[in-house]
């Protein structure tokens, strides 16, 4: 007579210890009578349906219906003989599809010890320990990633410690303390994410999404009296739609050296030794005045086109990458504002005593311009088939 789940009246250890035993054997005389591929699809059904099959029946009828102080126990025996019914299945299907051998599943996923213990090696059949597990796929560090510790790398060498603070920020952080004063038009270069209802908030205390890593230089300095020498990666957000080069959210670098007589010259020969370690010894950098309120003087920092060597062609093609100009520009940079380190001089950032640079830049764009990727949209997308190039 072919099993039907029972209903149960006696919720005791040996009333389920009972009724899992005839389900388990059960399921032995049935998988083993198995004898084509056709018949393998109806002990499927029967077994594993989500409409009634058994699985789903013992669920209803076995723990829906327990009483509360037996659901514990009822839940753990159903959990593992649905474990074992469908470990069982998956075995009928490999072997049907295959010819892989069956009774190998039942070791290597997650057959719960006790239950492989209790059940399997007697009433499921023989395993056989000796055949391969399954395998899990490791997976691959993301370009973006990986570009940011390659990066970060390159200047722990240089004696940095890494430093990381939050994404949502108070306007104090990511503008006040950074010399964006109230109001100032600077506030307008970048596109910034606030948090809804902070109105009744004086305005140093709103919070928005941060954007940019320069923030934690200042809750660095907070805590840390100089000299200090600290790299910041992390994301940042901006209200920028999502296209080829822009998305809402991507991902910096920032960097912060102060002591005593730190001069433009140091910020120079380290960013110039960082650009040669990243980007090959034969690159040669460029430095632009421009403006950034937290440093006086600022600077971008271009370095010779990666991609066509500084000539802006590509055979006799224009680069694109550099626009033809045989420069790429990398990131911001510039000398510590005294005006930011008034805001921590009680910690020992006195600007007559002490100075510094910084820097920062998009990790993001770095990425696509080494693995030669011309959608940012690919690397937030989480399409395995792109990630797994990089594996
Ligand atoms: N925070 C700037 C931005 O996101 C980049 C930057 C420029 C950082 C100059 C710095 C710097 O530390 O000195 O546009």
């Amino acid at each position: 007579m072919a099993y039907t789940v029972p209903k149960l009246t006696d919720y005791s250890s040996a009333a389920l210890e009972k009724a899992a035993d005839t389900l388990l054997s059960a399921l032995k005389h049935e998988s083993g009578a198995v004898g084509s591929p056709d018949q393998w699809k109806t002990f499927r059904d029967r077994w594993v349906a989500r409409k009634n099959g058994i699985v789903t029946q013992i669920n209803d009828l076995w723990l829906k219906s327990a009483p509360k102080d037996a659901k514990r126990e009822v839940g753990q025996r159903v959990n593992e003989l649905k474990k074992i019914v469908e470990l069982t299945v998956d075995a009928g299907q490999k072997w049907w599809n295959t010819g892989a051998t069956v009774g190998v599943v039942h070791l290597g996923i997650e057959v719960p010890a006790a239950a492989l213990d209790k059940y399997a090696r007697e009433k499921v059949g023989p395993v056989d320990i000796t055949l391969p597990g399954v395998r899990r796929a490791i997976g691959a560090e993301h370009p973006v990633i990986k570009t940011m510790h390659e990066i970060v790398g390159v200047f722990q060498k240089l004696g940095y410690s890494v430093a990381e603070g939050p994404v949502v920020e108070t306007d104090y952080y990511n503008f006040e303390a950074l010399n964006f004063p109230p109001n100032h038009p600077a506030r307008d270069t970048q596109d910034t994410l606030f948090i809804a209802g902070q109105q009744s908030k004086p305005q140093r205390e709103r919070l928005l999404l941060r954007t940019h890593t320069s923030p934690v230089q200042i809750r660095t300095m907070e805590k840390m009296r100089p000299p200090i020498r600290i790299v910041i990666p992390g994301t940042v957000h901006r209200n920028d739609p999502p296209d080829a080069s822009h998305s809402p959210m991507f991902h910096q670098i920032e960097g912060l050296a102060v002591d005593t007589n730190i001069t433009f010259g140091d910020l120079k020969g380290t960013l110039d030794h960082a650009m040669k370690a990243l980007f090959g010894s034969s690159v040669k950098t460029h430095f632009r005045p421009s403006f950034f309120p937290f440093t006086e003087p600022s600077a971008e920092l271009y370095v010779t086109c990666f991609i066509c060597g500084g000539s802006g062609k590509r055979g006799s093609d224009p680069c694109r990458p550099c626009k033809q100009t045989g420069w790429i520009e990398v990131l911001g940079c510039g000398m510590v504002d005294p005006n930011v380190f008034e805001f921590v001089k009680d910690n020992g950032y006195d600007p007559k005593k002490v100075s510094g640079f910084a820097f920062g830049m998009g990790v993001d764009r770095l990425a696509l311009l080494k693995y030669g990727v011309d959608d940012l949209q690919y690397f937030f997308q989480g399409d395995v088939r792109f990630l797994e190039q990089f594996g």
